[in-house]
């Protein structure tokens, strides 16, 4: 039950949900990209097969079995998957020299996440984020649109209803 909670989803997302979350993406570009909540990695592999030879992908998982499949199932060199929690993406960045991300991908259940835990993720999101950097968020109601707002500057929403269930995806920016 516990598990469900912080998971916040019954299923693997669609391809057609992963399409919108990647949709901004410039991947002819390096790029610097941050993914909060992999699970099983429908997002993660579709983004490694588009990436260029000289970007980075930061992926951060709190489920140990999804973070133990998909550490296990990677093997890139352009890839860093941490079984820590996405407030932790600025400290992991840094370590290795990064000051920015170009793109954060979050699929994070806000809807469950605690306020001063969800408070801290987008604080330090907005903090990591390059001025010409994006946000994005996918969610399965508009619940999260003030809590955003609070953090972003600009946002579009899109929505997805071949998704179970039907899906809004945020992005959000600053630019
Ligand atoms: C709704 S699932 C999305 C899974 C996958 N991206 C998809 O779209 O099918 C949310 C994921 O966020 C993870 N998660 C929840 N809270 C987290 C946190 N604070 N940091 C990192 N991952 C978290 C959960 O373990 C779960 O795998």
């Amino acid at each position: 039950m516990q598990e469900k909670k912080v998971v916040g989803a019954v299923a693997p997302s669609s391809r057609f949900l992963r399409k919108k979350m990647l949709a901004k993406i410039d991947f002819s570009k390096d790029l610097v990209i941050v993914e909060y909540g992999p699970g099983t990695g429908v997002f993660t592999e579709e983004i490694i097969k588009k990436m260029s030879p000289g970007s980075r992908l930061y992926v951060f998982e709190l489920n140990e079995v999804f973070y133990d499949s998909l550490s296990t199932k990677i093997k890139d060199p352009r890839v860093k998957i941490f079984h820590d929690s996405a407030e932790k993406s600025e400290f992991y960045l840094n370590k290795d020299n990064y000051h920015h991300a170009d793109f954060v991908l979050s699929s994070l259940p806000l809807a469950v996440i605690p306020k001063t835990v969800k408070d801290e993720i987008l604080k330090v999101s907005e903090k990591i984020l390059a001025d010409q950097g994006m946000y994005v968020q996918f969610q399965y109601s508009l619940n999260a649109k003030k809590m955003l707002k609070n953090h972003f500057r600009n946002m579009n929403i899109a929505f997805t209803p071949i998704n179970v269930p039907p899906a809004f995806v945020y992005y959000c920016s600053n630019r």
